[in-house]
């Protein structure tokens, strides 16, 4: 059997984010306005310090206004919910985004409910949530939504009737992607760690979306041939040489041989979700003064 085709990440987000970059000029000489985009740090986890410069540097360079907000690991609940209220506040400001995790004193699920839904760019609001299974206007979680793009890209933009199987079942990525997948008429599975056979349920897929967060877990043989394989994993792994390496949650090389078609790593999930962030919060801007959304 023939290699699997790379589905390529880098070249449809900058796709993406060069139709983002010519809406947003349109949207600043029609009606003055530059979306912001204000992202919160809290604590110094290298792997989200560098998630946070990438993503304020995507919104600058599509031309809409990045804004950092860096808090020590010691911040407590009430002062980053004191942030989010400013921010809320703050007229500039489109968009919140706080990087997850965040340290062990701050309840996450209590920060997200603070943030203003209509500024909510991350979509994990229980507003947009419930929006998003119901089918109304809501601000989407990035991974999964940029998942959802890249899936297009290999399947068509007709998923109906595809045999889709989520392994992983988190609040950002898993619970998410069933939701939007739903949205596209495929028959969902979602599989996590107790789920019995994971390889047989995997094996179902045509379109199989791994989101598990452990490397290189699924490997060739759960793979139907010719499926769509999207890999969600960002995981470094140790190397001889010390430097060490990013794999994802599929073993590439055995799946490729088995797939039509697979999302590399690093190069192909990751760079989606900064776009899919930019185009959430270009939606945001619009939707918050009744502009007309622009078709990202
Ligand atoms: N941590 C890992 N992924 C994400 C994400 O999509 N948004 C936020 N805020 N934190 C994350």
């Amino acid at each position: 059997m023939s290699e699997a085709r790379l589905i390529d990440g880098k070249a449809v987000a900058a796709r993406l984010r060069a139709t983002i970059a010519t809406a947003a000029a349109t949207l600043k000489a029609a009606h003055g306005v530059v979306p912001g985009l204000a992202a919160v740090l809290v604590g110094d986890d290298p792997a989200s310090q560098v998630y946070v410069k990438s993503k304020t540097k995507a919104t600058d360079d599509a031309g809409l206004k990045g804004l950092t907000h860096r808090l020590p690991a010691t911040t407590s609940e009430a002062e980053l919910l004191r942030l989010v209220a400013q921010l809320n506040a703050d007229d500039a400001v489109d968009g919140i985004l706080v990087q997850l995790p965040l340290p062990k004193q701050i309840d996450a699920q209590r920060i997200i409910e603070a943030i203003a839904p209509a500024k909510d760019v991350d979509g994990f609001h229980a507003e947009n949530v419930g929006r998003l299974w119901s089918g109304g206007k809501a601000l989407v979680p990035c991974t999964p939504y940029g998942c959802l793009l890249l899936a297009c890209e290999s399947l068509g933009k007709n998923l109906a009737g595809a045999e889709a199987v989520i392994l992983g079942r988190s609040n950002i990525v898993g619970k998410p992607m069933a939701a939007l997948l739903l949205g596209e008429h495929c028959t969902v599975t979602v599989a996590h760690s107790r789920t019995r056979d994971l390889p047989a349920v995997a094996r179902r897929a045509d379109l199989l979306v791994a989101a598990v967060g452990r490397p290189e877990m699924v490997r060739g043989d759960w793979i139907k041939p010719g499926a769509t394989v999207i890999d969600v994993g960002i995981n470094r792994v140790a190397t001889p040489d010390g430097k060490g390496k990013l794999v994802g949650d599929v073993a590439f090389a055995e799946a490729q041989r088995i797939a039509g078609a697979i999302t590399p790593v690093p190069g192909g999930v990751g760079p989606m979700t900064i776009a899919c962030l930019l185009r959430n919060t270009l939606i945001a801007a619009c939707r918050r003064r009744g502009l007309p959304e622009p078709a990202v």
